[in-house]
């Protein structure tokens, strides 16, 4: 952390818009015009290609940038594996599916020096890496700024951070995402996170499957839900450094290191749409009801990671955001439910509107494949017998990472000492009210 980290972070600019081609020079001249390879780049650089999506897949999808470099990305030495901390990747084979509702508290505090890649502890998941299908649910929690570049071959990494600022050095430019933001790190893209506070602490979706995309939005019309032009991609920034850096890349399941002569993050030209983002979750435009009835959470999904079966997602990414409710003869929290999809939830301030206490800033809840649940009996009594005026829910944001398959937990997250005991009984209390008519 530093004071001049933060003013850094303050001063950036952005590129407007998700998935279109954006292009941005560090230095005037650097990006070729009408070739993405001519034969010689311009300023002595070299052009690289960082594909995101296969070759063919169709234009709509197709995601890939060209990047103009100080050196090629391939020039370096041998990588050999290094450790994987508390982090794990799918195939999740050390423990069984747990139909139980879980609910953890807040990683404990983080032994001095840790960083984001070594604070990562991963909760769960579920598919595999091998086969670019399934997510794996990380949290994370440091206390000092990442000296190394990491960069993640299983899957595009969607952070939500719950406490602290964080730089985003990345390989296009510089993000930065506070809390209420979320920053979304393209599959292989190389970045470092500095601190800009004490600590930072949150939440990471690491999605193997087809990279997010913003959901179609059918009848809602053209507008609506996360706007593309609210999504900020990075100017492009590059280090012109010579000296070893250590270069940390996740593939298949495991952390492989290698050590660079020089920073890889020195592309000082750049073009295409595989490309970081930052977007301000305040900024959602919440579509509700206004006759009756609580919609089904799919109306609050920001990005959506399409599977092979149409409106079957690998992984949506969904947030309950400030929002009036205001359905007449409604109960109005989220309803009673058992859901074919599995829910991870977390909490980045506040309070969520389903439960009076438990579930907590920096903690999470997963309900699995089918598992039975909804309002405590504190949110049950209140919200059937409230009087139904319209109100304003602005005091909290919550975020649920939903997904097809059921979340197997990693063995440290089965048996962490924040893994909430009791978490059951939340839904004993709620009490006999059938009374038949006769
Ligand atoms: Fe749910």
């Amino acid at each position: 952390m530093s004071g001049d980290a933060r003013k850094t972070a303050e001063g950036l600019s952005y590129l407007s818009g998700f998935g279109n081609e954006h292009s941005s020079e560090a230095v005037p001249g650097a990006l070729p015009e009408g070739r993405n390879s001519p034969q010689r780049a311009p300023l002595g650089l070299y052009a690289e290609q960082l594909s995101g999506t296969a070759f063919t897949e169709p234009r709509a999808h197709n995601r890939r940038s060209w990047l103009y470099r100080i050196r090629p990305s391939a020039a370096h030495p041998a990588f050999s594996r290094a450790d994987n901390g508390l982090m794990r990747s799918a195939p999740f084979t050390e423990t069984v599916p747990d139909p139980n509702r879980l609910r953890w508290n807040p990683l404990p505090e983080p032994a001095p020096g840790t960083d984001f890649l070594t604070g990562l502890w991963t909760l769960g998941g579920n598919g595999d890496a091998t086969q670019r299908t399934g997510m794996a649910v990380h949290v994370y929690h440091a206390n000092a700024s990442m000296h190394r570049v990491f960069s993640d071959a299983d899957g595009e990494l969607l952070i939500v951070p719950e406490r602290g600022g964080l730089l985003l050095r990345t390989e296009f430019g510089l993000l930065h995402v506070e809390p209420a933001e979320v920053a979304l790190i393209p599959r292989g893209v190389r970045f470092r996170v500095e601190l800009l506070d004490d600590s930072a602490r949150g939440y990471v979706c690491e999605n193997y499957g087809a990279p997010f995309r913003l959901p179609d939005l059918g009848p809602i019309g053209a507008n609506g839900l996360a706007n593309a032009r609210d999504f900020r991609a990075p100017v492009a920034a590059y280090e012109d450094v010579e000296g070893p850096v250590e270069v940390v890349n996740k593939f298949c399941g495991n952390l492989w290191s290698t050590m660079y002569d020089h920073s890889p993050l020195d592309v000082v030209a750049w073009h295409g749409n595989h490309v970081p983002y930052v977007y301000d979750l305040r900024r959602f435009n919440v579509i509700g009801t206004i006759s009756y009835d609580h919609p089904d959470p799919s109306i609050f999904t920001v990005l959506t990671s399409p599977s092979d079966t149409p409106g079957l997602a690998g992984v949506d990414f969904v947030v309950f955001a400030p929002r009036w409710l205001v359905g007449e003869d409604t109960f109005r929290p989220p309803y009673f439910h058992r859901n074919v999809m599995s829910e991870y939830m977390g909490l980045v301030e506040g309070a969520y509107d389903a439960k009076a206490e438990g579930f907590v800033p920096g903690g999470g809840s997963l309900h699995n494949m089918m598992s039975a649940h909804g309002p405590d009996r504190d949110t049950f009594d209140g919200a059937s017998t409230a009087e139904l005026a319209p109100r304003k829910i602005d005091d909290g944001l919550a975020f649920m990472f939903e997904t097809r398959w059921p979340v197997t937990l990693t063995a440290h997250a089965a048996r962490a000492d924040h893994l909430q005991s009791g978490y059951d009984e939340v839904w004993q209390a709620l009490e006999r009210h059938f009374r038949p008519l006769h």
